[in-house]
């Protein structure tokens, strides 16, 4: 069993998309075992954000997931952090084939309406970070 951290950015819930997002995990055989609505601190985006903080789009990128609630939730399954990540699609909308959660509904790099760990390692950091 494998667990992943999932965010449902600011754009995803204020699109009232949060349903959508979990139900199309739930429908592939994963479980929500954690879940909490926030709205997000500088300071713990920063720690989620580490990766990217000399990249040009960082500000923008944190300064957007502060701009509403988020939903961070540990979803948990077989292979649950590939799983995830082919559910949501590729980062970039205009990559993101139909079927996946950005191919349906994301426009833009930035709101691309949910964040997932992409490895084993980041799940278990963001996990900490957030839980
Ligand atoms: P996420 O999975 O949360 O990880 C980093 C985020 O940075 C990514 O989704 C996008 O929302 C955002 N982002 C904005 N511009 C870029 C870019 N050029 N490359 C990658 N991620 C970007």
């Amino acid at each position: 069993m494998e667990k992943t951290l999932v965010i449902v950015k600011p754009d995803g819930v204020k699109r009232g998309l949060i349903g959508e997002v979990i139900s199309r995990y739930e429908r592939k055989g994963l479980k929500i075992v954690e879940c909490k609505m926030i709205e997000a601190d500088r300071d713990t985006l920063e720690k989620h954000y580490i990766e990217h903080r000399e990249k040009p789009f960082y500000e923008e990128l944190v300064s957007y997931m502060m701009n509403g609630s988020i939903m961070v939730m540990i979803v948990e399954g077989n292979n649950a952090i590939k799983l995830v990540r082919n559910i949501n699609g590729k980062t970039n909308p205009l990559d993101a084939e139909p079927g996946t959660i950005r191919g349906d509904f994301a426009n833009t790099m930035t709101e691309n309406i949910v964040h997932a760990s992409d490895s084993e390692e980041s799940a278990e950091r963001e996990i900490s970070i957030w839980f």
